[in-house]
């Protein structure tokens, strides 16, 4: 079956992980996006180019911004072949370039059904040979695949429709503008064993309230995620600073994808008020980076190793000289007794510690939180639920956000 094909113009998609649609949304809007529409793990949206792209640069919450380029139904998964051979793909990419296909089979918009194809991986090969088959028809060859650093990244996104007598399915083809994804701000030089993602950090900080004027305190800072995410939302730090200060000081490309797109080198305005973007959010970055101040940053943890790699990778960022970090047991910390925001990402047995230990340290947390961080709110993010309940304080609110694929709970308590 051939449906006709829709050619997106100035649509895109903003991916993040579940739970926090509504701050992406909230984010995409001040950059411009207009008309706005948050799905389960992302945003669509609509806008100039532009704000797309300072999305890449500032956004504190996406994983990664995809620009929307195809989208046509299918019955069966030979379907995709046909449609997309009568895409003229030498326009949106060229023969030297390397590209590389991801397939998301996803339920429909209300969830009632489940896309019904057994094999994403067949759904992936029929795409990959309508561009090989339809480059050779119009050239003769056809470009190469490069599954690890494509110049060209596309994700067909397959979804069924809701209408419980329909067979057909919705396809879209997407390309992913980012290349590195946003998430990874590129402070994470040494690693650490079971580090949260950088956005799912900050988005736990924006829940818990924090703007910046608060105390914060990360009782068990681990890598020091949450510390370095606190410092780009205290000094109003662009994300994408590493990667700029990176390609200023030593001349490393920039490593996002659209760079090399077509439909971002072809248009001059566009090249042109990025270039003008890039520069004034290096100046911003600068900067930001020369008002850190200690003195209302702080994380604890009792590993050495994990205290090491903490100092490691803020000193690296450069966000080293605003916060504080020290070996101590928080269940012992009482130093804070003027109020402030507590978070936590303690160990929950998933991946980290396990047993009556565990129990009992989340036990004594929650004694502690009660005894010695007066007027704090307190927020514990856990995959461990049973763990959590170890916890004697009285939960005034609990969300549900997903790390990687563990649904967690991000509990709040809010102490006197
Ligand atoms: C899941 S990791 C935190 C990861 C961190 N959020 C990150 O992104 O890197 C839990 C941390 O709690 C620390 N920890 C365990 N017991 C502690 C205690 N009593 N006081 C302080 N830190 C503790 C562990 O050493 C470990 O680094």
């Amino acid at each position: 079956m051939r449906s006709t094909t829709k050619k997106y113009k100035n649509e895109f998609f903003a991916s993040c992980p579940t739970g926090l649609e509504a701050l992406l949304e909230t984010e995409l809007k001040e950059f411009g996006a207009k008309e706005t529409e948050t799905t389960k793990g992302g945003v669509h949206f609509k806008s100039y180019p532009e704000a797309a792209i300072k999305g890449i640069l500032y956004s504190t919450i996406a994983s990664r911004i995809y620009k929307k380029a195809f989208g046509f139904e299918i019955k069966n998964e030979k379907d995709i072949y046909y449609n997309a051979k009568e895409i003229k793909w030498k326009g949106i990419f060229d023969l030297e370039q390397t590209f590389k296909i991801s397939v998301i089979q996803g339920k429909s918009k209300q969830g009632t059904k489940r896309s019904k194809f057994e094999n994403s991986m067949f759904l992936g090969h029929q795409l990959k040979d309508a561009i090989a088959d339809r480059f050779r028809e119009d050239t003769k060859e056809r470009p190469y695949v490069d599954k690890v650093l494509p110049d060209m990244s596309f994700l067909m996104r397959v979804e069924p429709n809701d209408n419980p007598h329909s067979q057909k399915e919705e396809v879209t083809i997407l390309i992913d503008m980012c290349g590195v994804a946003i998430s990874n701000r590129g402070y994470r030089v040494k690693s650490f064993s079971a580090p949260l993602r950088e956005n799912l950090a900050n988005g736990i900080l924006r829940l818990a309230g924090y703007d910046g004027s608060q105390t914060l305190v990360d009782g068990m800072c681990g890598s020091g995620t949450f510390l370095a995410e606190a410092a780009l939302i205290k000094w109003k730090i662009p994300s994408s600073y590493i990667h700029l200060q990176n390609h200023k000081e030593y001349g490393d490309d920039l490593p996002w994808a659209f760079l090399k797109h077509n439909y971002y080198t072809k248009d001059k305005y566009l090249k042109e008020n990025t270039e003008k973007l890039i520069q004034e959010t290096i100046k911003i970055s600068e900067t930001a980076l020369s008002n850190l101040k200690p003195g209302s940053i702080f994380g604890y943890d009792t590993d050495n190793g994990a205290l090491d790699i903490a100092s490691y990778n803020l000193e690296v960022a450069g966000l080293e000289s605003g916060l504080t970090f020290e070996n101590e047991d928080i269940t012992q910390v009482t130093k804070f007794d003027d109020g402030g925001i507590f978070i936590a990402n303690p160990p929950y047995g998933e991946r980290l510690g396990e047993g009556d230990d565990l129990e009992r340290l989340y036990y004594e947390l929650g004694e502690n939180l009660k005894n010695n961080f007066k007027n704090f709110n307190a927020y514990i993010f856990t995959g461990n639920m049973p763990l959590l309940k170890k916890i004697s304080l009285r939960t005034s609110k609990k969300t549900i956000l997903y790390n990687g694929n563990i649904e967690s709970r991000l509990a709040e308590y809010k102490l006197f």
